[in-house]
């Protein structure tokens, strides 16, 4: 067992994990790691190959020979097979081919293999679904984050259009909802929590509130 500090953030899309998490990671002087983006790279990698989200035996041996590396840092690399495929993993195709290869037993043991091997290097604040209750259980520092359904959608819409993705809201809000359903409602290691979270409901909360929580939590030892 290693003594890196891990501080797990797990909740669905738009509940601005993202962004807490790489403050939250900075002020503590430890990596900020991305595990959605590793999901999403062998969602990148399947559509590539015309490979079916939903071919489960195809996605296990696709999984088998991909290279994924998560490169940490002020500007996080996502690295498939040797090519940094980071410029092209936030579309709304990727986070739904993301969210199927994520349902698949193999794809989330190799990935959760990764993500565990990263974390024990190097400790890390970890953002995704499964970290405080697969990935790193063992961690005191395990948050939730939500927010209402309209906040979340409204949340991503914004970051798309800045993006130059100018997506009606309506179907922001009707993709995110299906997301965040499948990713719940899945068999293997669905979103979810138990009491050992801390839930923080973002909705009303500023970025920087958010994260002055985590740590004064993480810091405390609580
Ligand atoms: O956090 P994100 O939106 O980038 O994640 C993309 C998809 O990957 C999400 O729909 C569910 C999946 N995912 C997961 O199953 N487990 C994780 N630890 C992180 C992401």
């Amino acid at each position: 067992m290693s003594d890196a500090l891990i501080v797990a953030i797990d909740g669905p899309s738009g509940v601005g994990k993202t962004t807490a998490s790489r403050l939250v990671a900075r002020e503590l002087n430890i990596p900020h790691i991305d595990t959605g983006a590793m999901y999403r790279a062998i969602g990148v990698a399947a559509l590539r190959e015309g490979i079916s989200v939903h071919d489960a035996a195809a996605l296990e041996e696709l999984t088998g020979r991909t290279r994924i590396e998560f490169l940490p840092g002020e500007r996080p690399r996502v690295i498939l097979n040797g090519e940094d495929i980071t410029g092209m993993i936030r579309t709304p195709e990727i986070s739904m081919a993301a969210s199927h290869v994520s349902a698949v037993p193999a794809v989330r043991r190799a990935l959760v293999r990764l993500q565990q091997a990263m974390g024990r290097a190097g400790g890390g604040v970890l953002e995704g679904r499964d970290i405080g209750t697969k990935v790193f259980p063992e961690t005191p520092h395990k948050f939730f984050l939500t927010a209402t359904p309209k906040v979340r959608a409204d949340r991503r819409y914004r970051e798309l259009l800045a993006k130059g993705q100018n997506i009606p809201f309506e179907t922001v809000l009707a993709e995110a909802s299906q997301r965040d359903e499948q990713d719940s409602s899945r068999a293997d290691s669905p979103l979810t929590y138990d009491e050992t979270y801390t839930v923080i409901d973002t909705s009303e909360l500023s970025i920087t509130e958010v994260v002055q929580w985590i740590v004064d939590e993480v810091r405390s030892g609580r």
